[in-house]
């Protein structure tokens, strides 16, 4: 099943697909995991979007749909995908209409207040991309990544500028989706304020 969690940021789009990814045999690509990870290795795409991801723009379309179309070829995802923060404009959606065909447009709604919460308060492993949260999803111990051992960082992204220039962003560029994925009779909206596991169990409905 070809999945797009669709969602503002922070509506727990990465943690939701953690799980899921596990329950339905297919992969999860994130772009912003797949981002950071170049600019964790430092390469020339790493160099290109780091200080466009700290301020919380979008990634120039060419590059974003090259990146996807390269991943989706890859053959872990003969049988489907997830695909957690792609498309994010108009554009992007049209060109991945023409290399692949989205089943389902799962859109995490979720209100502003909560996601500014979720946001400050979240915590990753740099090496894993594991997701925590200080209140919702602490690790064992403070700020250590529980398998790793590692210290947990805090997203440049997720400082308090960038998190509100990353809902302006949202709003105007990657909301029109929704209506887009509705007209396609693909859209499945979702109540983000549930559990993980309460929205997962929702997803596999789809499945069957
Ligand atoms: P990206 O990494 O995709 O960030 P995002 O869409 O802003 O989404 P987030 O990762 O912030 O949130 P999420 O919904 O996954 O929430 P999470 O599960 O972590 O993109 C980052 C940047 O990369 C972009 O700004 C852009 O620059 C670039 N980029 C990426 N894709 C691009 C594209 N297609 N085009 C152009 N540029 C692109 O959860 C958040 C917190 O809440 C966590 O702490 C978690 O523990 C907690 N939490 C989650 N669920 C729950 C729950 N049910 N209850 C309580 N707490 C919860």
């Amino acid at each position: 099943m070809n999945l797009v969690f669709l969602g503002p940021p922070g509506a727990g789009k990465g943690t939701v697909a953690a799980i899921a990814k596990e329950a339905l045999g297919v992969p999860h690509i994130s772009t912003g995991d797949l981002f950071r990870e170049n600019i964790k290795n430092e390469t020339p795409l790493g160099k290109e979007v780091k200080e466009i991801m700290a301020k919380g723009e979008l990634v120039p379309d060419d590059v974003t749909v090259k990146m996807v179309k390269e991943r989706l070829r890859n053959p872990d995802c003969k049988n489907g995908y997830i695909l957690d923060g792609f498309p994010r404009t108009i554009y992007q959606a049209d060109e991945l209409e023409k290399f692949s065909k989205v089943d389902y447009a799962v859109n995490f709604e979720l209100d502003s207040e909560t996601i500014v919460k979720r946001l400050s308060g979240r915590r990753i492993c740099k090496s894993t991309g594991k997701i925590y949260h200080i209140v919702s999803n602490p690790p064992k111990v403070e700020g250590i990544d529980d398998e790793t051992g590692e210290p947990l960082i805090q997203r440049d992204d997720d400082k308090e500028e960038a998190i509100k220039h990353r809902l302006e962003v949202y709003d105007k560029q990657t909301a029109p989706l929704i209506d887009y994925y509705k007209k396609r009779g693909l859209l499945f909206n979702i109540d983000a304020s549930a559990s993980p596991e309460a929205s997962l169990k929702k997803i596999e409905k789809l499945a069957k």
